[in-house]
C-alpha cells in the first residue's frame, strides 16, 4: 500500500506560521497525508523559538528540521536536548545541543528522519554531511527502518544533487532546503530515492525570499540599509508529497506543491 509522506519548504516569519495554520490542517486531509516534516529554521527568521516550534506541532507537523540558524534563538537550546521532534544538522560537533536523526513512531511503521547540513557556499563550519549520513543509516536503529527521510539544507545545487545521487536506493526520500526557491526536478531517481533539489519557502509571496523587498534592495544598491523586515502577506506554502510504498520504503512518485 502506497502512504503520502509531506515536507515543507523553509517556514519564514509570522506570514509562513500564519499561512501554515491556515492550510497545513485542511492539506493533509484532502491528500491523506500520513508523515509530515516541516523544515522550521526562518520561523523567527534567524531560528525558531519554543514558542513557534509549538505552533508548527500544532498546525500538522510531526517532525521539525532546522538548517544554518540553529542557534539563532537561545531559548531553544534546552529544548533541543528535551524534544526529539525538533532536529538540528546532524554534522555538528557531537556535543552540540540536540540530535540530528530520530526514528518515529507512524501510523505505517517506524520513520527515520534526517537532518543535514551542506558544506558549500555555507556559514556554518561542519562535518562531511555524506560520510555522517554514512554513518547515520548504519546505526541500528535506523537499518531496521523501511522508511527513511533526509533534509539537506545547503545553498548548491550541486551539493544536493550530488547528496541525491550518493542516498539514491538507500533512503526513501531526500530534499533539499535553504534556498528558499522551489525546483521543478522532483521524481523518483532510479534507486527508488524521492528527490527534489530544494521544496522552496513557506511565507510571504512577493517578498525576496521572504523579506522586505525594500530592505532587500537598499542592500543591493549600495544604499544605508535598515534591519531586514519580513515581507507582507500574501501567503505561499512550498513543498511536496512523496508517494511510498509502505512495505518496500521505495519512493513512488514525487509531487512538488506550491499554495497561494
Ligand atoms: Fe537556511
Amino acid at each position: 500500500m502506497a502512504v503520502n509522506i509531506l515536507a515543507v519548504g523553509d517556514v519564514c516569519g509570522r506570514t509562513g506560521v500564519e499561512m501554515l495554520e491556515k492550510t497545513l490542517p485542511a492539506f493533509k486531509r484532502l491528500k491523506d497525508v500520513s508523515f509530515c516534516v516541516v523544515n522550521g529554521e526562518n520561523a523567527d527568521h534567524f531560528g525558531i523559538s519554543p514558542k513557534n516550534a509549538d505552533a508548527l506541532f500544532s498546525h500538522g507537523t510531526d517532525v521539525i528540521t532546522l538548517g544554518n540558524h540553529v542557534w539563532g534563538q537561545r531559548s531553544l537550546l534546552a529544548r533541543l536536548d528535551e524534544d526529539s521532534y525538533i532536529l538540528r544538522p546532524a554534522n555538528l560537533p557531537p556535543r552540540a545541543p540536540g540530535r540530528g536523526f530520530g526514528v518515529f513512531e507512524s501510523p505505517f511503521g517506524d520513520v527515520c528522519v534526517i537532518n543535514l547540513l551542506g558544506r558549500h557556499g555555507m556559514d556554518v563550519l561542519s562535518e562531511n554531511p555524506f560520510a555522517e549520513l554514512d554513518r547515520i543509516l548504519d546505526a541500528p536503529e535506523v537499518k531496521r527502518c523501511k522508511i527513511k527521510l533526509v533534509d539537506l539544507h545547503g545553498e548548491a545545487t550541486s551539493e544536493k544533487i550530488a547528496m541525491g545521487l550518493y542516498a539514491d536506493g538507500r533512503v526513501t526520500a531526500l530534499w533539499g532546503t535553504h534556498t528558499h526557491v522551489q525546483t521543478s526536478d522532483g521524481a523518483p531517481l532510479p534507486g527508488g530515492t524521492g528527490y527534489i533539489t530544494d521544496l522552496g519557502m513557506t511565507g510571504a509571496a512577493r517578498g525576496v525570499l521572504g523579506l522586505s523587498p525594500e530592505r532587500v534592495l537598499e542592500r543591493f544598491l549600495g544604499l544605508p540599509a535598515e534591519r531586514s523586515e519580513e515581507a507582507p502577506p500574501p501567503a505561499k506554502l512550498e513543498a511536496a508529497i512523496f508517494e511510498v510504498d509502505e512495505k518496500t520504503g521505495a519512493c513512488l512518485g514525487v509531487e512538488a506543491i506550491r499554495l497561494e
